[in-house]
């Protein structure tokens, strides 16, 4: 680790006046996949010869080597492992003192503070902060139940979005732009690249014509999309459609009945004149009881004709 000699020593040998670096003051947003420019420049002398100059990138928390320059060229052998193959500088530039860094393939767990280290004959340091963001998805929305809808219903209208970072704000509005964000649980679960899945569950209960619509910023990305569900007149159709099907359903039954009714007394008659004429038979059927008696054979004749026998 030549690093920590390095720094010692220019702590050591350092002349009063040190390099002069700029980076920038906010935060360097990255979108997530992309490659990012972390800028960090000085004014070099006009006599300034790039064999002169040491370079390091490396992370402020860690000291993780991200990338290092010197002799003229790149020092890559400490090079911290995630970070091979991933950076670069802007050759042509650096005689320019633009001593920027190029990070392809931003990762989520690349967001943090990063230190340019710069050594002519002096030097300085600088530190610039990346944040990593993605955009959310467009969402889904899902009713549940989705069917056979009516107004006083408890429903849950849940709403999906995806590989976003970072976390998610999720409101939720009706058809006049109130904030009906209660009784509202939203998770946001953090996939194996950092990015986040968010689902947030409205339990509602249903009212006729009504829109409900699931909002999802992402703060850093100054984005905000949105997905809504108007439940209307048609799909509240018990009440309307339903009813009348209801109804007249209803309606063929209990004629069904009536005319089931009138059979079944006619066989009740007809059977009670039967056992009349039968009447010395009764004592062997295993039955005594009047009101069985005169049940029994009602029973049987409707389902099936093995009555005659037991009544032979
Ligand atoms: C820079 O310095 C190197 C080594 O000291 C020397 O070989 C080279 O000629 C110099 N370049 C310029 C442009 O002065
Ligand atoms: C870096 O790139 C070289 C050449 O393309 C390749 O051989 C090596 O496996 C890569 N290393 C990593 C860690 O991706
Ligand atoms: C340094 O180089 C990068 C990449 O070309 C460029 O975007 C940036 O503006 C340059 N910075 C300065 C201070 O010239
Ligand atoms: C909406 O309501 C929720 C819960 O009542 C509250 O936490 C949130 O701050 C409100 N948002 C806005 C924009 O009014
Ligand atoms: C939230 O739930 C409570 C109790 O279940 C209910 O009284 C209230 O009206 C609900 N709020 C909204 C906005 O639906
Ligand atoms: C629902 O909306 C439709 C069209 O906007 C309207 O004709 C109907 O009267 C509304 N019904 C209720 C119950 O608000």
């Amino acid at each position: 680790m030549p690093c920590p000699l390095l720094i010692l020593g220019l702590l050591v040998l350092a002349p009063a006046g040190s390099v002069d670096i700029r980076v920038p003051d906010d935060p360097v947003i990255a979108i997530f996949g992309r490659d990012a420019v972390l800028h960090c420049s000085f004014s070099p002398d006009a006599s300034f010869n790039l064999t002169e100059l040491s370079l390091i990138w490396q992370l402020t928390d860690t000291k993780r080597l991200v990338h290092s320059f010197a002799s003229g060229q790149d020092q890559l052998a400490d090079q911290g492992s995630g970070y091979v193959n991933r950076t670069a500088l802007f050759y042509e530039e650096l005689p320019r003192g633009n001593v920027s860094l190029l990070l392809r393939r931003v990762q989520i767990s690349d967001e943090g503070s990063f230190t340019c280290f710069v050594r002519v004959h002096s030097y300085s340091s600088a530190a610039v902060t990346l944040q990593v963001a993605a955009l959310y998805s467009k969402p889904n929305l899902n009713l549940e139940p989705s069917k056979n809808l009516k107004p006083g219903d408890l429903v849950m209208v849940t709403c999906h979005t995806f590989r976003g970072y970072p976390a998610a704000t999720v409101l939720w509005q009706d058809g006049q732009g109130n904030n009906i964000t209660e009784n509202v649980t939203t998770s946001q679960v953090a996939n194996e690249e950092g990015l986040f899945d968010v689902q947030s569950i409205l339990r509602v209960v249903l009212e006729p014509n009504s829109t409900y619509s699931c909002l999802v910023r992402n703060s850093v990305l100054q984005q905000e999309t949105h997905a809504s569900v108007t439940i209307t007149g048609q799909h509240l159709s018990f009440p309307a459609v339903a009813l009348w099907v209801t109804v007249g359903l209803a309606i063929c039954i209990l004629g069904l009945l009536g005319a089931l009714a009138y059979v079944c007394r006619k066989k009740i008659r007809q059977s009670c004149k039967e056992e009349e004429e039968n009447a010395g038979m009764e004592e062997q059927s295993e039955d005594g009881g009047e009101p069985k008696t005169a049940l029994q054979p009602l029973k049987s004749t409707e389902n099936k004709e093995g009555n005659e026998h037991e009544i032979d």
